[in-house]
């Protein structure tokens, strides 16, 4: 995306907007407008118009909707505002069954999966990216000409819940992706729902002082609210999406433009995804994989994030597609899974906290133990 042309747009549109000089006919630049500035601060963090322009922008396109209903398009921005309540999530096929990981604790199992992947595929040197395993809820979505057009949980992995007015309450997952720049005409990406830390903690609070149980993790936040009826509720748990698979593409010529794991991130990245990619790296060999899985694994107390290991890939398709899949996961793929982070402490006493429905809320109180850097 060009930021240049969208700053200039932008203005343009704001100076007309300020003389009344703006009409019907400006609709899909100020789509076009709102949609690359939601990227800069849902994905890249990088905002470049202060709040109020954008609201300027995304009124003005309401209004003109409201008097002009025939040009209100599914990709609008104004239509992630949730109406209405969902109905039952209805059940939907999977384009490809998603798959799960195989697991791996230490050293001594990746290098032996290292050796299987080169027995699998006869070749004598792979190249691996290594990216954070997010712990979330997983969700694929469906794009097509270029449009969102489903978001599905994972369910059993072969059919999940229709939750497309849920994902579209996510605001880093966009509503119009140009993915017809790769030659696609439909393409099913996958990812994890997660919920950062700080904001699980605050909605843990929230709970507390309903009266209600905190979830236990982060993921449970995720995987129940993409299930909540009410899409507004979904929008106000905050939730971010990770993007790092797809599973299915109708490429428009039939020739693969995509050819390895990582170009895949980063033109996903360019699409307005938020993706891997940001902790995703390459290497030519599994002793360098160790080194940085390791290196991951002592700065994840720093990451906004809760991840629960890393994932190593397979770069190449081709070598992929050779090193092939079982029924339950991938071989070209595995999780290297972080040390559990438990440790015991004594039961000191239990309060009842009553919250305002009158419900009553047991809080163990314990003596202050370190577990991976906090008290
Ligand atoms: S790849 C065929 N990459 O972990 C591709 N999965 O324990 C399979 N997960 O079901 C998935 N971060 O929900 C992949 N960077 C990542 C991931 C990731 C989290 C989840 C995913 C998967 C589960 C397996």
């Amino acid at each position: 995306m060009d930021a240049r042309h969208f700053t200039a747009l932008t203005k343009s549109l704001l100076d007309r907007i300020g003389q009344q000089a703006i009409s019907a006919l400006d609709v899909e630049d100020i789509i076009a407008c709102l949609q690359f500035h939601e990227t800069q601060y849902y994905v890249n963090d990088h905002p470049l118009i202060a709040d109020i322009e954008y609201d300027t922008l995304f009124n003005t396109l309401k209004k003109i909707e409201e008097e002009n209903p025939n040009l209100i398009q599914s990709h609008s921005p104004t239509q992630r505002v949730a109406m209405g309540l969902n109905k039952n999530f209805s059940t939907v096929n999977h384009l490809v069954p998603m798959l799960s990981l195989d697991n791996t604790y230490n050293e001594t199992d990746l290098v032996d999966w290292d050796r299987r992947c080169k027995e699998l595929s006869g070749a004598t040197q792979i190249t691996y990216c290594v990216e954070p395993k997010y712990d979330g809820a997983s969700i694929s979505l469906i794009y097509e000409n270029d449009k969102l057009t489903r978001g599905a949980t994972r369910g059993d992995g072969v059919a999940g819940d229709d939750i497309t007015n849920n994902t579209k309450q996510i605001r880093s997952i966009p509503l119009q992706a140009a993915i017809s720049s790769l030659k696609m005409q439909q393409a099913e990406i996958r990812g994890e729902v997660v919920i950062t830390k700080a904001r699980f903690a605050e909605y843990n609070e929230s709970l507390v002082a309903e009266g209600l149980a905190p979830l236990a993790n982060p993921s449970n936040a995720a995987s129940g609210a993409l299930r909540m009826k009410d899409p507004a509720e979904v929008a106000k748990r905050n939730l971010d999406a990770f993007l790092y698979h797809v599973s299915f593409i109708n490429y428009q010529t039939g020739e693969p433009v995509l050819k390895t794991h990582y170009d895949t991130l980063e033109a996903l990245n360019l699409l307005g995804f938020k993706t891997s990619a940001g902790g995703a790296k390459v290497f030519d060999n599994i002793n360098d994989v160790v080194t940085y899985v390791h290196d991951f694994e002592s700065k994840r107390d720093d990451l906004p994030f809760e991840i629960d290991g890393m994932v190593i890939k397979v770069n190449d398709f081709a070598l992929q597609e050779a090193v092939g899949q079982t029924s339950h996961h991938p071989r070209w793929a595995v999780a290297f899974k972080f040390k559990a982070r438990q440790a015991t402490s004594k039961l000191l006493k239990i309060e009842y906290q009553v919250g305002r429905t009158g419900s009553i809320t047991p809080v163990a109180k314990i003596t202050p133990v370190a577990v991976g850097g906090v008290t």
